[in-house]
C-alpha cells in the first residue's frame, strides 16, 4: 500500500523490520525515544518523520499527541512494547511502566489521531500476544501491581490493548490486533542476566523480525478486507478471543478517569464536526 504510517517503537525488532518494509513506498510517522536510530531509520529513505517520544513518560506522551495531532495519517501501528520488569517501576506520575509504554501511551497517541483516521478511513493495527489469556483484567487493581509480576503486568496491558481495538472498531474504525507469533528480537531486554541467556539460547530457533513483518505488512495490502473490525490474528487466522463485553466498557472508563483522555468525547466532537 502506499499512504502515510505511523510506527511506534520503529528502532528495534519487529518495528525496525516494519520501517525497512514499508519505507520505499510510504511516508513513515516514526514514534520512538532515540531520535538518532530513527535517522539512521531515514537514511534508508527521505520520507521519514521522526518524533522522539519516551513512551514511559506521561508529559512526553501528551507532547507527542500533540505533535502527531497535525499529520494526515493512514495507518497506525502500535507496535512499541516491553516485556515487563523484573521487579515493578512506576514512572513520576505514579503509572507502572509496561501498562505505561504497551497500553495507555498507545490510548493516548491513537486518540490524537482519530481525526484523521476518521477522514482517511485508516486503519489501527495493534500488535498484542497470546498471552493476552493469561489474566483477565483486575479494575481493583487496574495496573497490575498488587502482587506485580512481569508477565501479568505484559499480559493484561495487551488484553488492553486488544479490547481498546475492539473498542474502536464498535465506533467504526477499521482496526485488527495482530499476535505476531515468537520471533527473535530485543524484547528481552526488560528483564534480568538469566531471562536474557535463555532468550539468547532459543534465538536461533525464531523466526526473524523481516519474516514476521512481511505477516503484518500482508495485511495492509490487503486493507484487512475481509478481516471482520476489531478482530484478533494470529498466525494469520482470525481466531476468537474470550472476554466478556462489560470488560471493555470498563476500560474504556477506567482509562478516561485515570489519564483525562476521553476517547469518547472525542469521537463525539469528530462524528458531530466539532473537532
Ligand atoms: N518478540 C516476540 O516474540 C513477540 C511476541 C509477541 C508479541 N510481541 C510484541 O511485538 C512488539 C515489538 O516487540 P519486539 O519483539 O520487536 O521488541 P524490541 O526489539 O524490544 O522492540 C521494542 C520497540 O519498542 C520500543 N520501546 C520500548 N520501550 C520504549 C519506551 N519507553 N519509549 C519508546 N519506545 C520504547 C523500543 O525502543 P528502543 O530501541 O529505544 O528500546 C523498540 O523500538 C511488542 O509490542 C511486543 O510485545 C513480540
Amino acid at each position: 500500500m502506499a499512504g502515510t504510517i505511523l510506527i511506534t517503537g520503529p528502532t528495534s525488532g519487529l518495528g525496525k523490520a516494519l520501517a525497512k518494509a514499508l519505507a520505499p513506498d510510504n511516508q513513515l510517522i516514526l514514534v520512538g525515544r532515540n531520535l538518532e536510530k530513527m535517522q539512521n531509520l531515514a537514511g534508508n529513505a527521505g520520507k521519514i518523520i521522526a518524533i522522539t517520544c519516551d513512551l514511559s513518560d506521561l508529559d512526553d506522551v501528551f507532547r507527542a499527541a500533540r505533535e502527531i495531532q497535525p499529520y494526515s495519517i493512514d495507518v497506525f501501528i502500535s507496535n512499541a512494547g516491553i516485556l515487563g520488569f523484573e521487579k515493578c517501576r512506576k514512572n513520576s506520575h505514579d503509572l507502572e511502566q509496561t501498562f505505561m509504554i504497551n497500553y495507555l501511551s498507545h490510548y493516548i497517541l491513537q486518540t490524537a489521531a482519530l481525526e484523521t483516521l476518521f477522514r482517511n478511513e485508516g486503519l489501527i493495527i495493534n500488535i498484542v500476544s497470546m498471552s493476552y489469556r493469561w489474566y483477565s483484567l483486575d479494575f481493583d487493581d487496574f495496573q497490575s501491581v498488587r502482587k506485580y509480576s512481569p508477565m501479568k503486568s505484559y499480559s493484561r496491558s495487551k488484553r488492553m490493548l486488544l479490547l481498546l481495538g475492539e473498542w474502536l472498531a464498535g465506533q467504526g474504525l477499521k482496526t485488527c490486533s495482530v499476535d505476531p507469533g515468537i520471533f527473535a528480537s530485543g524484547i528481552s531486554r526488560s528483564r534480568g542476566k538469566i531471562f536474557n541467556r535463555m532468550y539468547d539460547l532459543g534465538k536461533g530457533l525464531m523466526k526473524t523480525p523481516a519474516r514476521t513483518a512481511r505477516e503484518v505488512t500482508s495485511l495492509l495490502d490487503s486493507r484487512l478486507e475481509g478481516i471482520p473490525a476489531g478482530a484478533l490474528l494470529s498466525k494469520g487466522k482470525v481466531i476468537d478471543y474470550i472476554h466478556q463485553r462489560e470488560e471493555i466498557g470498563k476500560l474504556i472508563e477506567t482509562t478516561i478517569s485515570l489519564c483525562g483522555v476521553d476517547v469518547e468525547k472525542r469521537i463525539q466532537q469528530i462524528k458531530s464536526g466539532q473537532a
